[in-house]
C-alpha cells in the first residue's frame, strides 16, 4: 500500500506548454535488447520511471555493468559481465516487462530462466504467443512452478502470430536477432515501440525489415555491436496529456511528440469538438466548445489504443450524450469508471462495453486506482471534478508516467501529495 494519497482540486483548465518523455514501452524493450550487444550500449531520453528502475535491477543482478544517469535520461550498459541467464521470480513480478528478458537471454545465450512476470492487472494476459515464437525457432520451453525456463540455439522460423501482440512480437525479435538465419514474424504488431526496436536492433548491426507493417523479417547476426540510441516519445503519455488539455476545457502546447502517432486519437477529439493542430514536433489542443460523446473501439496500431481508452472514457463521462466505450484488447479495463461513479459519473458496464451517459458535473471523492492508466483516468476524473478528489495507490502512476504531478502543475493543476496516517 501506498504511503501516500494524491490531492487534486479540480475545475481549473490547463494552460500553456508542456513536453512529452521518451516512452515507457519503448524503453522496457530498448533495454531488454542491450543484452544481445557484444559492446556497450547507450540509451538516451530513457523516462526517469519505476519501470524503468526495475529493468536496471535486473540487468544489475544478471551481472552487467550499468551506469543510469537520470538527470541526463541516459543509461549506459556493459552486458559483457552477464554470467546469469536467470530472473528470479521477486524480480520478474515487479512488471510486466520482465518477460524480454526471455527473448534477450534466449537470443545471446540459447538459455534464460525467468520468474512470471508481473504489471498491471487489466486480464488474464498469457504468454502463450511468446513461447509458440520461441519454440518455432528452436527453443524447448517448459513452464513450471511461478517460472519459465527456455533453452536452444535459436535457428530463423517462420511464427504466424494467432493473435496480434505487441509482447510477443518484441520478445520473437530480440530471440530472433542473434539466431542463425532468417525468421518471419507474421500477423505482428505494428506499434510505434515496435519500430523504435527494430531501429535499435539495426543501428546494432542486426537486419530487421518491415516493422510498422504487419509482417517483420529479421536476418539474425552473429555479433551486434555497440551502439547510442535515443528513444521516440511516449506516445500513450502524449494522449494522456492531450485528453487532460481537452477534459479540463483547457489550452496546452504539448512538445516533442510524435503527432502521426496520435492519429486515432486525435480523430476522436476532433469529432467531440475539441480542437487540435499538429505541429512538425508539437500538439495544440484546446477546447472551444462543448464535448460531444463519441463511440470508442480499441483495437492494434494504428487502431484507438486501450492504453488510452481508460483516461478518454473518464473524459466522456461529461460529455453531451452517451458513449458507447468498447475495450476489445483487455478483459478488465473498466475499473477507473467504477471508482468514477462515486464521483459522480453515469455508467453502466456489460462485459467488455461501457455505455457513459454524460453528466454535466463531477464532484471530488475519495477513489483508488488499480492499475497505471487507471490512475491516469483518476488523475483526468479529479481535474475535472468540482471539490477534492483523493486518489489512493497513487503508485502505480508513477510506473508508467515521468514527473506527472509536476507537469500538471506547471499547466496550473492543483495536485499535491499527502502522506496517509498510519493505523
Ligand atoms: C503491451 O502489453 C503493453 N505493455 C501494454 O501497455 C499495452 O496495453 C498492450 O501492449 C496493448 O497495446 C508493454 O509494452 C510493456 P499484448 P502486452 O501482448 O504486450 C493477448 C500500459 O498501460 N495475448 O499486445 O502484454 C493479451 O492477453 C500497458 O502501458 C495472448 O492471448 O499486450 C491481450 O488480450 C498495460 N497471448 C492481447 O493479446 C499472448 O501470448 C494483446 O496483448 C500474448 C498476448
Amino acid at each position: 500500500m501506498d504511503s501516500y494519497k494524491l490531492l487534486i482540486t479540480g475545475g481549473i483548465p490547463l494552460m500553456g506548454e508542456t513536453y512529452v518523455s521518451g516512452g515507457k514501452n519503448t524503453s522496457v524493450a530498448v533495454i531488454a535488447a542491450t543484452l544481445l550487444s557484444d559492446e556497450i550500449c547507450v540509451l538516451e531520453n530513457l523516462p526517469d520511471i519505476e519501470d524503468v528502475h526495475v529493468l536496471i535491477d535486473i540487468l544489475r543482478d544478471l551481472g552487467a555493468q550499468v551506469e543510469y544517469q537520470p538527470e541526463a535520461r541516459r543509461l549506459t550498459v556493459d552486458p559483457r559481465g552477464v554470467n546469469s541467464c536467470k530472473v528470479p521470480y521477486r524480480q520478474s513480478q515487479r512488471m510486466r516487462a520482465s518477460y524480454y528478458m526471455l527473448g534477450a537471454l534466449l537470443g545471446k545465450f540459447g538459455q534464460a530462466e525467468v520468474g512470471y512476470p508481473g504489471g498491471c492487472s487489466i486480464g488474464a494476459r498469457p504468454v502463450d504467443q511468446h513461447l509458440k515464437a520461441f519454440r518455432a525457432m528452436g527453443a524447448e520451453v517448459k513452464e513450471r512452478g511461478a517460472k519459465i525456463t527456455a533453452k536452444g540455439k535459436m535457428v530463423g522460423n517462420s511464427v504466424v502470430f494467432d493473435r496480434i501482440t505487441v509482447g510477443g512480437t518484441i520478445n520473437a525479435m530480440l530471440a530472433a536477432a542473434r539466431a542463425e538465419g532468417n525468421t518471419v514474424l507474421y500477423n505482428a504488431a505494428r506499434e510505434p515501440h515496435v519500430v523504435d526496436l527494430a531501429n535499435f536492433l539495426n543501428s546494432m548491426g542486426c537486419r530487421v525489415k518491415g516493422a510498422g507493417t504487419d509482417t517483420i523479417r529479421i536476418t539474425g547476426q552473429k555479433k551486434l555491436h555497440g551502439s547510442t540510441y535515443t528513444v521516440i516519445p511516449d506516445q500513450i503519455e502524449t494522449g494522456t496529456l492531450m485528453i487532460a488539455a481537452a477534459a479540463t476545457r483547457g489550452d496546452v502546447v504539448i512538445h516533442g511528440c510524435i503527432p502521426t502517432h496520435m492519429e486515432s486519437l486525435t480523430a476522436k477529439l476532433l469529432e467531440m469538438g475539441v480542437a487540435v493542430s499538429d505541429m512538425d514536433d508539437a500538439i495544440r489542443v484546446r477546447t472551444v466548445r462543448g464535448h460531444r460523446a463519441v463511440n470508442i473501439k480499441t483495437q492494434e496500431y494504428p487502431g484507438f489504443p486501450t492504453d488510452l481508452q481508460q483516461p478518454m472514457s473518464a473524459m466522456l463521462t461529461r460529455a453531451s450524450g452517451d458513449s458507447v466505450v468498447i475495450e476489445t484488447i483487455f478483459e478488465s479495463r473498466f475499473k477507473h469508471l467504477m471508482e468514477m461513479r462515486r464521483m459522480g459519473a453515469q455508467v453502466q458496464i456489460l462485459d467488455q462495453t461501457a455505455i457513459i451517459q454524460g453528466v454535466s458535473e463531477l464532484y471530488g471523492a475519495p477513489v483508488t486506482a488499480t492499475d497505471l492508466r487507471a490512475g491516469a483516468a483518476l488523475v483526468i476524473a479529479g481535474l475535472m471534478a468540482n471539490g477534492v478528489t483523493e486518489i489512493y495507490e497513487p503508485g502505480y502512476i508513477e510506473r508508467g508516467y515521468e514527473h506527472i504531478e509536476e507537469k500538471l502543475r506547471a499547466l496550473g493543476a492543483d495536485i499535491r501529495r499527502e502522506p496517509l496516517e498510519e493505523g
